[in-house]
């Protein structure tokens, strides 16, 4: 007797093409965002502290805060049921440190960081660390804006929205391109579940960019349209401490924008060989890429406040990558970060979660591993911190431990 033939679910994804995967790709995405996101708010949790942590946070000892919520400076604290303070979030540090006096923003004179976590080199970490740096600075305090000028979006998805469904072309640089008198950069900027961090979005439209800029470009032959970046952000700048940009691996229009945006760098490489390779090319093309553009009349090239490499996804259990990360710090010298990013289970376990590690609530995997990841974190963090503390002359010799 013929048996009929098994119709597998890969059948019915032939069957119906493209269309069908990515519907049935779209559920599987909102299913992993909506269990990110708070039930009762429908929005993504920001972290909270208890009061030790939040006393170290905010420069001031557990009992000058007790004292400050008894005498009335601070609200008073409520209790769990089990009778500890209920943790602090971080508008409610940021409202402490305003009490305290010891909000660490830049003076007016110093100038913003406005870092570009770069690398042509796909998969090297670029988001990751972008998104660890702008929550870590807005942990500790600063007023925060990431761009995420990637039509991939990866950053985008992190804040909690699903770039294609939830964003139109309007809310991203690719709606400022198009009507800066419209939309100002001002409107474009949304709040995060991070207080302190704010968020210009990305999606898939944001790619049309690249060929509109070269067209431009060819058209009138004025670089000035790289600028396009740079301007939206000086409109801004006034409100931020720090400005993260997370560009997408190419060297295209968008990414030289980005380039020509900063005034820092943040490089991330891998210890593999090809990795290297591949970021002394990105160097190199850099380089040339800001010489072409200063001959063809843009504002001229960007003068970077620091370049800082940064080790990434390192697996220091692998003698090959130890041997080349010792062959960077040789070649980069004090470029090169002393702290890397370590190849971590629990990146990758919280990021398939729509987290970064500092929104975990619990460990994933171990309190062994966790503890490890965050280490190697906040010491990569710090680096950079320190980095942006030594362009603002106020703060000199106020480096971080
Ligand atoms: N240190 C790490 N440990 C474990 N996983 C990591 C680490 N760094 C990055 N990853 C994972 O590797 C993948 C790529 O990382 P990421 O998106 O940060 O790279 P990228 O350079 O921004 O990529 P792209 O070039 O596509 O923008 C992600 O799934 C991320 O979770
Ligand atoms: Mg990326």
């Amino acid at each position: 007797m013929a048996t009929e033939p098994s119709h597998s679910p890969a059948d019915d994804l032939l069957d119906g093409g493209l269309d069908v995967l990515h519907r049935k790709s779209l559920t599987i995405l909102k299913r992993i965002r909506d269990s990110a996101l708070d039930p009762e708010t429908g929005q993504k949790r920001g972290p909270t502290f208890p009061i030790s942590k939040a006393a170290k946070l905010v420069g001031r000892t557990s009992s000058a805060i007790r004292e400050a919520e008894r005498d009335g400076r601070l609200p008073a604290r409520g209790r769990t049921a089990s009778g500890h303070r209920v943790q602090y979030n971080l508008e409610e540090l940021d409202n402490m440190r305003e009490v305290f006096g010891t909000r660490p923003w830049r003076q007016p004179e110093d100038p913003a960081a406005v870092i570009s976590v770069c690398n042509f080199k796909g998969g090297v970490g670029k988001s990751t660390i972008a998104l660890h740096l702008a929550q870590h600075f807005a942990i500790q305090g600063y007023r925060v804006l990431f761009i995420d000028c990637d039509s991939q979006a990866s950053s985008t998805m992190m804040f909690g929205y699903r770039p294609d469904v939830d964003l139109g072309e309007d809310d991203t640089l690719y709606g400022h391109f198009h009507n800066p008198e419209l939309l100002g950069l001002k409107k474009i900027i949304r709040k995060t579940h991070f207080h302190g961090l704010d968020l210009i979005p990305a999606n898939l439209r944001l790619y049309n960019l690249e060929y509109e800029i070269a067209g431009y470009l060819a058209r009138t032959q004025s670089a000035a349209i790289i600028d396009l970046i740079s301007d939206a952000i000086e409109t801004v700048v006034d409100d931020y401490d720090v400005v993260i940009m997370d560009p997408p691996p190419a060297l295209g229009m968008v990414s030289m924008a980005v380039l020509q945006a900063a005034n820092a760098m943040v490089i991330p490489v891998p210890p593999s060989l090809v990795d290297f390779a591949s970021t002394v090319s990105f160097i190199d093309m850099a380089n040339t890429t800001m010489k072409q553009l200063e001959e063809l009349g843009g504002r001229g090239r960007p003068a970077y406040n620091f370049i800082r490499l940064v080790g990434s996804r390192v697996d220091d259990s692998k003698s090959m990558h130890r041997e080349i990360l010792s062959m960077m710090r040789q070649v980069f010298g004090g470029s090169m970060s002393s702290s890397v990013m370590v190849t971590s289970a629990e990146i990758d376990n919280a990021s398939s979660r729509m987290k970064t590690v500092f929104e975990l609530e619990k460990p994933v995997t171990s309190h062994e591993v966790y503890n490890r990841c965050m280490k190697h974190l906040v010491e990569v963090c710090r680096e950079v911190e320190n980095d942006v503390l030594e362009t603002w002359t106020s703060s000199r010799g106020g480096r971080r431990p």
